[in-house]
């Protein structure tokens, strides 16, 4: 038996919630010896603030950090152009990266036919970075895999291997990209990603159940999304929350079109992904435009309104008596509610 455990951090809606936030607080708080990146590719964006410094990452996991040991998994596809300026943009910034960053032999490369042909998308909205069509030629059984690729071999890692050791405890952190609504099974098809952003999706990377531990669960108080399907109500209460809570991809630039929390996506999400702890980011942008909404009943207009913050932290601390729940009001961290 492996001496493996795994804590996870996934994303319980369209992406975007602070994962990035979430995974940088833990890696600083609790003793990893690996962090990884479990699915998805350049199409990610994590916003990170280190040492007071703003970083946004794509691919790289954020153990680098912290100097601990980083693996882009089995789960994730690579751009090899992208991996490389990425390394390069953290080394430029003061992140040593030196011996940190590796990449699973098994994972898939995206490669530019990949590009060109997500490049044109109008239908899903994509974030043209050949993500669809690199998983479509992995389930087809011709794509290409890191490990026949000779610009990468100093990168490689058998993941296995690296994971099951017996001659030393490992403690990893895998962090998710993009979240339970643009799961390729559980969102909303077709306007989702093509990997699976569950916490299932990070078992798929060869990690038996019985080496999880916690499952961090994340969430805004408010829900965005970016892709081609309409999502923003014409209420002007949402402009106000777009331009308030910075809502702008990480990765594109587009405009995050908002809208409340959808309630029961929601229970859903944090059941299917097993969440024991939720994170509840960006209360401090509701605080702003002074409203606090849930969507109830499905797609349905129906929704639950509240006189203010704490009864809105209230209902969802009942809702979800499973879970401990955290609220956090800053881009930094985040809290343990009372
Ligand atoms: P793809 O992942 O680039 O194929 O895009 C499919 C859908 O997922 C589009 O609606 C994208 O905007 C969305 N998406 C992909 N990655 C992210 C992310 O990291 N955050 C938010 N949306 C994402
Ligand atoms: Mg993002």
């Amino acid at each position: 038996m492996s001496n493996l455990i795994v804590d996870i951090v996934v994303g319980l809606q369209a992406g975007d919630e602070g994962k990035g936030k979430v995974t940088h607080h833990l890696l600083k708080e609790r003793d990893y010896t690996h962090c990884v990146r479990y699915n998805g590719g350049g199409n990610a964006g994590h916003t990170i603030y280190h040492e007071g410094k703003k970083f946004v990452t794509h691919l790289v996991p954020a153990g680098v950090f912290y100097g601990i040991k980083s693996i882009v998994g089995p789960g994730c596809v690579v751009d090899i152009n992208n991996f490389f300026k990425e390394i390069q943009m953290l080394n430029d910034n003061g992140i040593d990266t030196d011996g940190l960053i590796y990449i699973a032999e098994n994972a898939h490369i995206v490669q530019s036919r990949h590009l060109q042909e997500d490049g044109s998308d109008t239908k899903i909205g994509t974030t043209r970075t050949g993500n669809g069509p690199a998983y479509r030629d992995k389930y087809a059984r011709h794509g290409l895999r890191a490990k026949d690729v000779d610009a990468l071999q100093p990168y490689l890692i058998n993941f296995f291997n690296e994971m099951h050791r017996t001659d030393a405890n490992v403690v990893a952190l895998f962090e998710g990209a993009q979240g339970f609504q643009l799961d390729v099974d559980w969102g909303d098809y077709p306007y989702v990603t093509s990997s699976h952003c569950t916490t299932a999706g990070a078992l798929l990377n060869g990690i038996p159940p019985r080496c999880v531990r916690d499952v961090w669960g994340v969430a805004k108080m408010y829900e965005t999304y970016v892709g081609a399907k309409n999502f923003q109500p014409a209420d002007e209460i949402f402009t106000d929350i777009q331009r308030v809570g910075k809502e702008f991809g990480a990765t594109t630039g587009r405009p995050r079109q908002c809208n409340w929390i959808n309630y029961d996506m929601l229970s859903r999400s944090i059941l299917i992904n097993g969440a024991n702890h939720v994170v509840f980011n960006k209360v401090d942008i509701l605080r702003e435009v002074d409203a606090w909404h849930l969507r109830i009943n499905g797609r349905s207009t129906s929704e639950l309104i509240f006189q203010n913050e704490e009864q809105m932290k209230d209902y969802l601390t009942k809702s979800f008596p499973d879970s401990t729940l955290y609220f956090s009001d800053n881009p930094e961290s985040f809290e343990l509610c009372a």
